[in-house]
């Protein structure tokens, strides 16, 4: 056994390392200070990248229980540890369910703070604990291999993540999809041994009678491209379609389990892109509830179609706000990188809310502009609409003018893509490699900072 006390020095003291450990004995100090190498990350999210480093040096010293000691860091000081908890468990993840088990000791970590802070803190950590332990959650089932995760493994785990909290789940099986007329989610779904779902999740905190708060996170559980089909190479990303969706299920979880005072629903339209002699063909025309018909020229942009069904499910459950969240295109990627998420929307407000709801979490969304020069390439000879654009840029633009065609009627409308950041390909701030769970921390921080909120 071997205690640690661990010394967090203040920002003003002289630029040490960031954020190596200097050991002393067994104590260690680490500065919080360093202006070249993370000039643009904002001092909470290195308080969580300093809680993954932390983590991740006991764990390699076998060290089993930890003094942090904080009298240097800045006020407020519950959100503080809040962060290093945070980057902690999220540091600690690891996706081993195909490894050998390993002898995890568990750390026992401990804050020293005066006693008249000791409540808040806790109340922080321990909502901190909420957050990053489901986070870890939303990341175990975004890295599941896509054969032992499909709509209904996922649809399983749902069930078992909402039994005992506030939340009710409905799932519309393909019968129900049907009936109702989700076109968009039967068509990318028809291609597969199992049938699509439309999975609802909803939780009430806030008035009675208050119009929704509705997040639509994209859950294609994997996307071959279906015939469009993509390249053999990172193919195996795409089981990762779903981080969407996960995200969404966490937030609406998480915001339950912090008894948040808003009305929120989860809206997760989940499929599996594939191919097969039932699978939805380039030329098909797909005719959607609202009458809208799409010509689809490409198989692999799929997710909007999905999204335009889960849109109109949207409005049909009165939002007064949406939020969708999807891994939607490649082009985000190559736009921003694999740091930061795109957003677009049609109300500044809500933008502004969402980036700055980011922010605070350490997530960042750049904002990408909706140009309706470029809606005439989403014209067709055929249909009303086409799910593709003409020209091979501003991909990411496109997506989000398409999908802006199916937003509801006076409701608020952001869309995230998160085809960069849902994947860490190495380790990144306090991500080992793998599915980071991307956006679920905002959608949850959305979730407070919106609670009670006119928009
Ligand atoms: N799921 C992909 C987008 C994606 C790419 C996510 C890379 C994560 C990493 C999406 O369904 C897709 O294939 N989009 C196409 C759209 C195109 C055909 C207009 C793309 O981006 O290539
Ligand atoms: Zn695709
Ligand atoms: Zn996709």
């Amino acid at each position: 056994v071997i205690n640690k006390l661990i010394k967090i020095a203040s920002t003003d003291d002289p630029p040490t390392l960031f954020p190596s450990l200097g050991d002393e004995g067994r104590e260690f100090h680490i500065g919080l200070y360093d202006q070249k190498k993370l000039r643009d990350v904002p001092l909470n999210e290195a308080l969580r990248i300093i809680g993954g480093r932390i983590i991740n040096h006991l764990r390699e010293v076998g060290a089993s229980k930890c003094f942090i000691v904080t009298h240097c860091l800045e006020e407020p000081l519950p959100d503080s540890l809040a962060c290093i908890a945070e980057g902690m468990i999220l540091g600690a993840y690891r996706y081993e369910r195909f490894k050998p088990p390993r002898k995890t000791v568990s750390v026992d970590v401990s804050f020293v703070v005066k006693r008249q802070q000791a409540s808040s803190c806790r109340t922080h950590l321990k909502n901190a604990t909420t957050v990053a332990t489901l986070q870890n959650t939303v990341r175990d089932i975004i890295n599941e291999p896509p054969s032992l995760c499909g709509p209904d493994r996922f649809v399983q785990l749902v069930r078992n993540l909402v039994r005992g909290q506030d939340v009710t789940l409905q799932v519309l099986a393909a019968t129900q999809l049907k009936k109702q007329g989700y076109v968009g989610i039967l068509t990318v779904g028809k291609g597969a041994d199992e049938p699509p779902a439309m999975v609802i999740v909803r939780y009430r905190g806030g008035r009675r009678g208050e119009r929704p708060l509705v997040f639509v996170g994209k859950a294609i559980m994997f996307d071959t491209g279906g015939y469009c089909l993509k390249p053999p190479k990172d193919m195996w990303h795409m089981k990762g379609d779903m981080a969407g969706g996960a995200a969404v299920l966490g937030a609406v979880v998480a915001l339950a389990k912090l008894q948040c005072p808003v009305n929120v629903i989860g809206i997760i339209p989940c499929a599996k892109n594939l191919v097969g002699p039932l699978a939805y063909l380039p030329g098909d025309v797909v005719t959607f509830k609202n009458g809208k018909s799409v010509h689809v020229t490409n198989t692999d942009a799929e997710g909007r179609l999905l999204l335009a069904d889960a849109l109109i499910r949207a409005e049909e459950e009165r939002a007064q706000a949406v939020i969708d969240i999807a891994t939607l295109t490649g082009s985000v990627v190559r736009a921003l990188g694999p740091a930061v998420a795109g957003i677009m929307g049609n109300d500044h407000d809500l933008i502004r809310h969402v980036i700055e709801a980011g922010e605070e979490v350490g997530e960042s969304f750049w904002e990408l502009p909706l140009v309706s020069e470029y809606r005439e390439q989403l014209k067709s000879e055929v249909a009303d609409l086409e799910n593709v654009g003409k020209s091979p840029n501003a991909g990411a633009i496109i997506g989000g003018l398409f999908l802006n065609e199916f937003v509801p009627k006076g409701a608020k409308w952001v869309h995230l893509d998160i085809a960069g950041p849902f994947f860490a390909e190495k380790h990144w701030r306090y991500y080992a490699p793998g599915a980071t769970g991307f956006g679920f921390r905002t959608l949850v921080k959305i979730g407070q900072n919106l609670s009670g909120v006119i928009l």
